[in-house]
């Protein structure tokens, strides 16, 4: 079996990350690699908000949509992002039903992308979707999907004992075979 790319072996969801920024132009490089990824009837449901720490109001903002247990650790993180999504597909005139599928897949461009340049992300669901909603001026037909924080992993054991027993809780997965079945449905294994 041959391996898998380097940044999606190594990709984690880090508690901690270092002062150091995450400059405009690599931001740049993980919007254009959301950019390309594919989407039904290519309607590009995907939207973004972020905000970097140098922008203080902004980034206090979107910190402030967080439930307090991701506050504690996001907070060291340079760059707070949402990923938003546009429900309504114009070409049905329906809901799209691939519009959080593809939104994610736009997100995993963006990790990928991350992981070749160092930079990690670790996304949230634990946030106040109406807060964000209200907060981040997102207009109707537009749903927040996922919070994350970005930046280059830091030293965990520079946050509380709390979040540091957390990170060290293994990250385990399914085995292959217990998800993927050759012809039909055969997932009796688990
Ligand atoms: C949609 C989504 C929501 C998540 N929400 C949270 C969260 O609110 N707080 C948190 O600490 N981690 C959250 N995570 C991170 C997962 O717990 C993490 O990806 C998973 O445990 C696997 O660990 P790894 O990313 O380090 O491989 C979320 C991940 C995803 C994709």
């Amino acid at each position: 079996m041959s391996s898998i790319l380097q940044s999606i072996a190594s990709r984690y969801s880090p508690y901690s990350f270092t002062e150091k920024p995450v400059s405009q132009e690599d931001l740049n490089t993980l919007f254009e690699a959301a950019r390309r990824a594919p989407s039904s009837y290519n309607e590009q449901p995907w939207r973004f908000i972020y905000a970097t720490r140098d922008d203080t109001e902004s980034y206090n903002r979107m910190l402030d949509t967080l439930v307090d247990v991701n506050r504690e650790w996001a907070r060291t993180a340079p760059v707070l992002m949402l990923s938003v999504a546009r429900k309504r597909s114009d070409v049905t005139g329906n809901d799209n039903p691939y519009w959080f599928h593809d939104t994610g897949m736009a997100v995993s461009n963006l990790l990928v992308q991350g992981g070749e340049m160092g930079i990690q992300c670790h996304q949230m669901g634990g946030y106040d979707r109406d807060k964000a909603r209200e907060l981040l001026d997102i207009p109707a037909g537009f749903e927040p999907v996922a919070m994350m924080a970005l930046g280059y992993p830091g030293d965990v054991q520079k946050r509380s004992l709390e979040i540091q027993e957390r990170a060290k809780q293994k990250s385990t997965r399914h085995e292959v075979r217990s998800i993927v079945c050759q012809g039909s449905w055969k997932l009796d294994r688990e």
